[in-house]
């Protein structure tokens, strides 16, 4: 029934009553360095799938600039209208991580904006159906390039009935590979081997196995549609069920996790003091860390010392979970030695749960151990060995919640189950279980050492609960009320989307330059642990929380405007960060944004995201005008800009090394007060003398508008171990203090040289650092000598947002500014090049 290049069959898109019929399924898949498209038809009665044409175009390193164009082109020759679309299936990988979530970006994008399920494939399952539809039986092992000399090694047993899967997703070294292949590689079968490793790879493998061409390395459409079509008749998919394919659910499989995690892992596997400086990632902290990053309560903000702290379990509280044990798990108890040795493992995952208590500068430390959790990973499934919380802490969901971050690894290690062994007599946790989604599969008798029976229990991997993907949405309240009571908005509607480092946001922008809805997911609590930005977990991440960001600012705009319901299909046009950023972070939101607009037929905007936080202070200033000087100071980013008119600027100077966050958030690594250093630096300076030490004003006369600060930077490190080495105690209050002072003044005089030379009116802010309350104070000074007029952007709209990128997109749409289906994401891109 797959036919390739079919004439016999032409897709029913018109039905009898003269609508569209809805029974197209596309299908993508950019894993490899392919783009591998489908079009089929979809029968809803006999569960099958009329392939009508599959293809697969070689794509090194363009697969974001492509895939649309490919895609557009495919619907148009096949003379198949969007309105025909019921359904999109994806391949989820493995294979290279970028080019797994520009496929699956693109398609949560299409799949979103005309309201039909996601379905995810495995990119190397669409492999096996592609060869087994090409009449091949016997064993076949797909094996797919996993770069860093490692391989993505899958078994299938392919007979007349289909592709069976014998062996669970998992990566390894090349070299080790051979050994593993034959150790599972059943007798007196032929055996085949495919996939784009043996590009590579293929000496490594003797000749008693059968290599397939080379047309079967990568995947082509039909062997997605195949499969999406073999999970349909075996009742795991249904391409029609779009709670059941809901496209914020469908993510890609990684099976590993992000270099930062495992080097940590390895770090705290070793029994080393140090264990206990790796940062945190503390529950009690998110609302203060917000409270100081957007609010104007900075300088009196005091970090929650009740918190709940998570964070992987280290070595160094191997001790305190085999007391843990002894006291909870009578003669199951495991040793110290016990979970040491498993702490080591790649295939394990630990979490531990602390009660915190406030250090010198009211950070919260890990105190008393409250709980943990740890798991095995075996073949795609997540058992769970240990889950224990002490008895003061219960019923507060810490057990829960350590469960979510075991599973959120486990998922990244390749699990896609859960499964754990509770004694029958548990009635508690089994009803606990039950509440989770777990089902009781069986007993292992005799399974406890006293002899009791073990009841086994399987389900879907706990989800953390937090909004999305682990995190809580922050919602900015919109400006004004809006006036009268129509329920119908001003067009052009735009839904911006914002990715370009650690936060994802959304917003929507009306006709009238108001922003309806602003939603953002901070995904700091993420990124804490490390002491900064880790872009391969910002890059999972934006994919993880961008379907839910977004269908909450849809929902948001909908409450504001006193509707049931605002949809895609209301939107004018979508907007989306373009450049500057990580660049594996912006490709999120830019595949996102182009499969959305695409799949809704409208038009798309690129935004320059420094622009962004130049408009940030339309937000609550909207009369604001040029000609004016703008600070730009943020994480990444130091300038002085000549704004002469909206969208047309000079860059007046710019750091020569490092940006000015950049150094609050290394100062605040060397005074180990953790991440982002910010807000705890400013917070902490409002209690100390600014004058108390003095550190180097960098190029404050070097007649130019330039900015040096990792002299500063260095100058701050190199006094706190001069003081250290001496004995004597830091006095954090005075070094912030006298290290803000330090930036304020260079960026305070340089800045009024700005406004003099260009004689502009009027002075604001952009970035995250233009959340420092010292800073604003300053420049109002500085401001009011000159008789320059000052806006500072809301303390919310100072980090990033989507706001203010849908504000610069509502006056790029109005000049006709749009982008083509073949733009992509840029790391760079200078202010001054907009015009
Ligand atoms: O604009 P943003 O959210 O992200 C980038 O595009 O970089 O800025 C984040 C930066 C971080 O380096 C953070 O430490 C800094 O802004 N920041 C602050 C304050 N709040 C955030 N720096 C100084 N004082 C603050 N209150
Ligand atoms: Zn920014």
């Amino acid at each position: 029934m797959y036919m390739n290049d079919s004439l016999e069959i032409t897709p029913s898109t018109q039905g009898t009553d003269g609508t569209t019929e809805k029974n197209i399924v596309i299908a993508l898949d950019t894993a490899n360095e392919v783009i591998a498209l489908g079009l089929g038809v979809l029968h809803p009665d006999a569960k099958s799938i009329t392939v009508l044409e599959s293809i697969s175009v070689p794509a090194h390193r363009a697969s974001n600039t492509r895939l649309i164009p490919e895609l557009d082109a495919l619907m148009k020759r096949q003379g198949i209208s969007h309105a025909s679309l019921a359904s999109v299936c994806c391949g989820r990988g493995p294979g290279s991580f970028t080019g797994v979530r520009i496929c699956m970006a693109t398609a949560k994008g299409i799949a979103s904006a005309c309201e039909v399920p996601l379905c995810g494939v495995s990119t190397l399952d669409a492999l096996a159906w592609e060869v087994w539809q090409d009449g091949v039986r016997g064993s076949l092992w797909v094996l797919a390039d996993a770069m860093r000399k490692e391989i993505y090694p899958v078994l299938y047993l392919l007979d007349d009935a289909g592709a069976h899967r014998q062996s669970a997703d998992c990566v390894m070294k090349a070299d080790v590979t051979p050994a593993y292949v034959f150790e599972l590689t059943p007798q007196d079968v032929p055996v085949y081997l495919t996939g784009d490793a043996l590009h590579k790879y293929s000496e490594l493998f003797d000749d008693s196995y059968t290599f397939l061409d080379g047309r079967f390395w990568t995947p082509v459409g039909a062997g997605l549609l195949h499969c999406l079509e073999d999970a349909w008749q075996q009742g795991v998919m249904d391409p029609f069920d779009r709670e059941r394919h809901n496209p914020a659910l469908a993510l890609p499989v990684y099976t590993r996790l992000s270099d930062a995690e495992e080097n940590e892992r390895i770090r705290l596997a070793k029994n080393s003091p140090k264990n206990l400086h790796t940062g945190v990632s503390e529950e009690g902290l998110r609302a203060d860390q917000r409270a100081c990053a957007h609010d104007s309560v900075i300088a009196n903000a005091q970090a929650d010392a009740t918190g709940i702290l998570y964070r992987p379990l280290d070595a160094e509280h191997a001790a305190d979970v085999a007391h843990l044990e002894s006291l909870l798990m009578g003669s199951d108890a495991w040793s110290e030695s016990l979970v040491l040795d498993d702490l080591f493992r790649s295939d394990r995952v630990w979490w531990a749960a602390y009660e915190t208590r406030p250090d010198g500068a009211g950070q919260p430390r890990p105190a008393r151990l409250m709980g943990y959790a740890g798991a095995w990973i075996v073949a795609g499934d997540m058992q769970i060995l240990k889950v224990a919380v002490i008895p003061e802490a219960r019923r507060q969901g810490v057990a829960r919640t350590l469960l979510g971050h075991v599973a959120q690894d486990a998922r990244d290690l390749g699990a896609h189950t859960a499964s754990l062994e509770v004694r029958v007599s548990n009635e508690g946790a089994r009803a606990s279980y039950e509440k989770l989604g777990f089902s009781c599969i069986g007993t292992r008798p005799g399974y406890y050492s006293d002899g009791e029976d073990a009841a086994i229990y399987q389900g879907p991997l706990p989800l953390l609960s937090h909004d999305v993907a682990g995190i809580t949405l922050r919602c900015q309240e919109t400006s004004e009320e809006r006036q009268g009571d129509s329920s119908e908005p001003s067009h052009p509607l735009i839904l911006a989307i914002e990715s370009s480092c650690d936060e994802t946001a959304a917003a929507i922008v009306d006709g009238s330059g108001s922003l309806l809805s602003d939603v953002v997911a901070s995904q700091i609590d993420f990124h804490a642990r490390f002491g900064g930005v880790v872009p391969e977990i910002a890059s999972r991440k934006h994919i993880e929380a961008i379907c839910g960001v977004c269908d909450e600012c849809l929902d948001v705009a909908a409450r504001q405007l006193g509707r049931a319901a605002l949809s895609w299909k209301d939107l004018d046009a979508i907007a989306v960060t373009q450049a500057p950023g990580l660049v594996g972070a912006l490709v999120v939101g830019v595949a996102f944004a182009k499969g959305a607009a695409w799949g809704a037929e409208i038009p798309l905007v690129g935004v320059n995201h420094l622009e962004g936080h130049l408009y940030a202070n339309k937000i609550a200033t909207p009369d604001i005008q040029p000609p004016m000087v703008v600070s730009l100071v943020s994480g990444g980013h130091t300038m002085l800009v000549h704004a002469r008119a909206w969208g047309d600027y000079v860059t007046l100077g710019s750091t020569i090394d490092d940006a000015v966050g950049e150094a609050f958030d290394k100062v605040a690594k060397a005074l180990g007060l953790g991440y982002p250093g910010g807000p705890i630096i400013s917070r902490l300076a409002a209690q100390g003398d600014p004058r108390a030490i003095r550190f180097p004003r960098a190029m404050m006369h070097s007649h130019d508008l330039r900015f040096s600060l990792s002299g500063l930077k260095t100058a701050v490190m190199t006094y706190i171990q001069k003081e250290q080495a001496q004995g004597h105690e830091l006095n954090l209050p005075d070094i912030a203090a006298s290290f803000q002072q330090a930036v304020i003044d260079v960026q305070v005089a340089k800045a009024k040289t700005a406004l003099i030379e260009t004689q502009a009116r009027e002075f604001c802010l952009g970035g995250g650092v233009a959340a420092n309350p010292a800073l604003r104070a300053a420049y109002a000074d500085m401001c009011a000598d000159l008789g320059v007029r000052l806006t500072l952007p809301p303390m919310s709209a100072c980090t990033d947002n989507a706001g203010m990128i849908a504000l610069v997109a509502f006056d790029r749409l109005q000049q006709g500014q749009v982008l083509s289906w073949d733009a992509d994401a840029h790391a760079h891109a200078p202010l001054d090049e907009l015009r």
